[in-house]
């Protein structure tokens, strides 16, 4: 596995990766990686001939009040998990490296940006957007693949691919999960006994909702007001939001008709923690 630090050696090997005829996968990472990290760069690895892992905390997805100098990083624990799972090239640049001097240009898309998470951390997605299209132009990847757990985000880099013609095939991958039932996050390391316990509650209260709707229940109010009760019964919770909408277009539904997504964010302490489920009427 070779470990690149430098926009111009990523942008070069590339460049020759292309030039050979390769197909190249990219999984773009904050790092700390978890087996959620790990079954993307598997999915990687059985979708292309080399395998890109980026390993970027990058800064401007961050508000000023967020986590970013605590955001755990473990380099060297990171390089050894990658290098089992069969990655090819480790992307690690800094941020002087991504962000030269006088850097002002940032990719905004805009209505999916708005809601959910948007709402809640201003300017997070078109941080997102603008590192993972900085990142698909110095990898220049076949394909890119991306946890489901993170549903806005994904919607938000379908919609920034297809509007910008990128020539970058979006791969979503399955939210993966503790034996509990917890989504797997860089984050969860924050909890505390008692906050884990406490977490537990995103994903019960996604599995009530959709014993709900697959019983028939088709309010979106009852549904999501059923959801408030069971984690607000769970002590060191904050409600940030709990979404019941369109899955392609994330407009808030009132009547479930047709699938819809069930985003959650909640802070569990001061850990804002968050989960989805698709589900079918
Ligand atoms: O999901 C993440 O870890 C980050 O948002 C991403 C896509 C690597 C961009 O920094």
């Amino acid at each position: 596995m070779k470990v690149i630090r430098s926009v111009k050696e990523m942008t070069a090997t590339s460049r020759e990766l292309r030039n050979a005829g390769k197909i190249t996968a990219l999984v773009p990472t904050m790092g700390y990686f978890h087996e959620g990290h790990l079954s993307l760069m598997d999915k990687a690895r059985e979708l292309a001939d080399k395998v890109i892992v980026s390993l970027f905390v990058n800064p401007i997805q961050f508000g000023p009040t967020e986590d970013l100098a605590t955001y755990p990083r473990d380099e060297k624990r990171d390089l050894s998990l990658a290098q089992m799972r069969g990655v090819d090239y480790m992307f690690i640049p800094t941020a002087g490296e991504m962000y030269g001097s006088g850097f002002q240009t940032s990719i905004e898309v805009s209505q999916l940006s708005k809601g959910l998470c948007g709402a809640s951390r201003p300017g997070h997605f078109r941080g997102v957007a603008t590192v993972v299209a900085k990142l698909f132009n110095i990898t220049r990847p076949h394909k890119a693949i991306f946890g489901q757990k993170d549903f806005q985000q994904l919607l938000v880099i379908k919609r920034m691919v297809k509007d910008l013609n990128m020539d970058v095939e979006i791969i979503s991958h399955p939210i993966v999960r503790e034996p509990d039932g917890l989504a797997m996050s860089s984050r969860n390391t924050y909890l505390s006994f008692e906050e884990r316990k406490s977490a537990l509650s995103l994903h019960s209260a996604l599995k009530l909702a959709e014993h709900m709707i697959e019983s028939g229940q088709n309010n979106s109010g009852i549904v999501a007001g059923k959801i408030e009760e069971h984690i607000e019964a769970h002590p060191h919770t904050k409600i940030d939001y709990v979404f019941i909408g369109d899955p392609d277009t994330l407009e808030p539904v009132n009547e479930i008709k047709a699938p819809v997504v069930i985003a959650l964010a909640v802070f569990v302490g001061s850990t804002r923690l968050i989960d989805n489920a698709v589900v079918y009427p």
